[in-house]
C-alpha cells in the first residue's frame, strides 16, 4: 500500500510530534527532512570552517551519507541557521529531491515533515497538514526542548533564531514554504498537542 502525508510548516510548530505519533498510529515510516538540511548545513560548516559555501554545499548534499543525518548534534540553532541557509541553494534541493520521493513512495506508507512537502515533493500526497502556531508559542516550545542541553539559553535568542530561518524560508525563490492550497491548516496556538493528533488522524482516516 501506497499512502503519503505531507506535514508543512514554520519552525517549531510541531510538525515532527505530530508526524511521530501519527506515525506510530498507522505504522507509517516517517522522514523528518529538516534533519538532510541540517547534515548539509552543519557539513558545510565544518568543511568551510564557519563560512557556507555554495557549491561545496551541492556537493555534500549529493553525497549525503547516513552517518551524516543520525549524527547527534544537529538541533542546535546554529545547525539549524545553517540548514536554512542551504536549503535556499537550488542544487542542494535537487540532490535531497529524489531520496525523499522515493521514501514518500514506500510501501507501507510514509509521513514526511518539512517546508514544501505538500506543494513540491509530494505534490499528490493524499493527506497534506500545514501546523503553525504563534510566533511566541512556537519560541517557548523549542526553548524547552533546547535547555536540556543549553540551560542558559534565553527565550529572545530562540525567537530570533526561528524568525530569521521564517522569514528566509518563507521568502526564498526555491521551494518556499507555503501552505498547499489543500492543505488541512492545523493552527496549535491553543490547541494541545493530542487534539492536534487527533485532528491529523482523522483527516488520514478519511482517505484510507
Ligand atoms: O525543527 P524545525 O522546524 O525548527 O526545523 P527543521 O524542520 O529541522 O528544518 C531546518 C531548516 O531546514 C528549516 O529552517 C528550512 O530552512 C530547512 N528545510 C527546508 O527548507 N525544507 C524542508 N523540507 C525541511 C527543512
Amino acid at each position: 500500500m501506497r499512502f503519503t502525508v505531507a506535514i508543512d510548516g514554520p519552525a517549531a510548530a510541531g510538525k515532527g510530534t505530530i508526524a511521530r505519533l501519527v506515525a506510530a498510529e498507522f505504522g507509517f515510516a516517517h522522514l523528518d527532512t529538516g534533519l538532510l538540511y541540517r547534515a548539509v548545513g552543519r557539513k558545510a560548516l565544518e568543511i568551510g570552517r564557519g563560512v557556507i559555501d555554495p557549491v561545496q554545499a551541492a556537493k555534500i548534499a549529493e553525497a549525503l551519507a547516513d552517518t551524516d543525518i543520525n549524527r547527534d548534534d544537529l538541533r542546535t540553532a546554529r545547525v539549524a541557521q545553517a540548514a536554512s541557509k542551504v536549503a535556499v541553494l537550488p542544487d542542494v534541493r535537487a540532490a535531497l529531491l529524489q531520496f525523499q520521493r522515493d521514501f514518500a513512495q514506500r510501501n507501507g506508507g510514509a509521513i514526511l515533515d518539512g517546508r514544501d512537502i505538500g506543494t513540491v515533493i509530494c505534490p499528490q500526497a493524499e493527506v497534506k497538514l500545514f501546523v503553525t502556531a504563534s510566533d511566541q508559542v512556537r519560541a517557548n516550545r523549542r526553548l524547552v526542548e533546547l535547555r536540556v542541553g543549553a540551560p542558559e539559553l534565553a527565550l529572545e535568542t530562540v525567537a530570533r533564531d526561528l524568525k530569521q530561518r521564517d522569514i528566509r524560508d518563507a521568502s526564498r525563490d526555491a521551494a518556499p514554504m507555503v501552505a498547499a492550497d489543500d492543505a488541512l491548516v492545523l493552527d496549535t496556538t491553543e490547541m494541545t498537542i493530542e487534539a492536534a493528533v487527533a485532528a491529523a488522524i482523522t483527516a488520514v482516516n478519511k482517505r484510507l
